[in-house]
C-alpha cells in the first residue's frame, strides 16, 4: 500500500503559544508590581508588550489569562501552551495507529518533541536550533533540490530551505504535523511554497523518486531500535540512487562517543560503503556521518 499524500497548506492563524520561559517573565514583572510586560508569545521568535491588572494579564488580540493560568504554565517544563478563547491547552497529541505520545516540550530555545518521553532534538549542552545548524553544516552548500527523509518539527527542512531551490520533506505520521501546526518554529513547513510535504514511510517513498534527483539528502531518523529499516542496505542503494552524482548525504545517528552510537555508527559506515558511497566520514561535531555519491 502507498501511504504517500500531499498535505494540503494550512495551520493555526495567529496562535499564540506560551511555555514557562515566557510565563515566569510575566511572573517577574508582577512581582516587580508592573503595569505591563514584554513577553513572546510565539515562544521566544519575537516580543509582545502584555498588560498585567490584578487577577489575570491582557494579550494584543483581547484574550486574557488569569493568573492560576499562567502559574500552571511556568510549572510545567515539559509541555508549551496553546492559548485560544483565553484558554490554555498542552500542546500533546496521542497518536492511535503509532500508540504513541507526542509533546512539544519548551528550551529557553526552539522547543523539541517528547516522543513517548523521548527528545526528538539534541538538548544536553546545545539546544534543538544549534542541533539543527549542526546538521545542516555537515551538508553544506546546501543548493538545488533537497531530500528530508524525516519531517519531526520540520526544523531541517525548513533551515534547508533558505538557500535550496526546493525541499522534499517526508513524514510517517499526521499527528506529527498536527504537533507542527502547532509550534511557532515549525510555521515554515506551511508557510514556505518551496517546502513539500509528504506523508508516508520514508522507505517506501524513496523508490518512488527518479535516478539523481537531489543535490542532497538530509537523512534524520529516529534511533536505531524504533526504525531499523531506515538504517538497512537496501534503504541506502535507494538514496545513492536518487542522490544526484557528487551529491552529498548527511546521516544523523547519535552520540559517538556512547557504546550504542558508536556501534551504529559502524554499521551505518560499512553499509553507506557497500551502498556505493565514498568519502563516508563521520562528523563527530553533529552526531551524523556525511557520505558522497
Ligand atoms: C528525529 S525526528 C526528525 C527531526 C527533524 N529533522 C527536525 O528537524 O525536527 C524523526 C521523525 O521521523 C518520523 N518517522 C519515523 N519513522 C519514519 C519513516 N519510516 N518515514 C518517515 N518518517 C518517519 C518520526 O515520526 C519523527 O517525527
Amino acid at each position: 500500500m502507498n501511504l504517500t499524500t500531499a498535505v494540503t497548506p494550512s495551520k493555526i492563524r495567529d496562535m499564540n503559544v506560551l511555555s514557562c520561559f515566557q510565563a515566569e517573565v510575566v511572573l517577574q514583572a508582577r512581582r516587580q508590581s508592573a503595569e505591563t510586560a514584554v513577553v513572546s508569545l510565539d515562544l521566544g521568535l519575537t516580543e509582545t508588550a502584555v498588560s498585567l491588572a490584578p487577577t489575570h494579564i491582557l494579550l494584543p488580540d483581547g484574550q486574557t489569562l488569569a493568573w492560576e493560568q499562567i502559574e500552571e504554565i511556568t510549572a510545567n517544563e515539559l509541555a508549551c501552551y496553546l492559548i485560544a478563547d483565553s484558554a490554555i491547552e498542552k500542546i500533546q497529541l496521542f497518536s492511535e495507529p503509532l500508540n504513541r505520545f507526542y509533546s512539544l516540550m519548551p528550551t529557553a530555545s526552539a522547543p523539541t518533541m517528547l516522543i513517548s518521553g523521548i527528545p526528538m532534538h539534541r538538548i544536553k549542552g546545545t539546544n534543538p536550533h544549534r542541533d539543527t545548524l549542526s546538521k545542516i553544516k555537515a551538508a553544506a552548500p546546501i543548493a538545488g533540490e533537497v531530500l528530508d527523509t524525516t519531517m519531526g518539527l520540520g526544523y531541517t527542512a525548513i533551515e534547508a530551505a533558505k538557500t535550496a531551490d526546493h525541499v522534499i520533506t517526508i513524514e510517517l505520521d499526521p499527528t506529527v504535523t498536527e504537533i507542527c501546526r502547532r509550534n511557532p518554529w515549525s510555521q515554515g513547513l506551511f508557510d514556505n511554497p518551496q517546502i513539500t510535504r509528504l506523508i508516508g514511510d520514508a522507505y517506501d517513498v524513496a523508490e518512488a523518486f527518479e535516478d539523481g534527483r537531489f543535490t542532497r539528502i538530509l537523512h534524520d531518523p529516529p534511533m536505531f531500535s524504533l526504525a531499523g529499516h531506515l538504517y538497512a542496505a537496501e534503504f541506502y542503494e535507494q538514496l545513492y540512487r536518487i542522490l544526484t552524482p557528487k551529491g552529498r548525504l548527511f546521516h544523523y545517528i547519535g552520540n559517538p562517543k556512547s557504546k550504542s552510537g558508536a556501534g551504529v555508527t559502524r554499521g551505518v559506515v560499512r553499509r553507506l560503503q557497500e551502498a556505493g558511497f565514498r568519502r563516508v566520514k563521520p562528523n563527530p561535531q553533529s552526531f551524523g556521518v556525511v557520505a558522497y555519491k
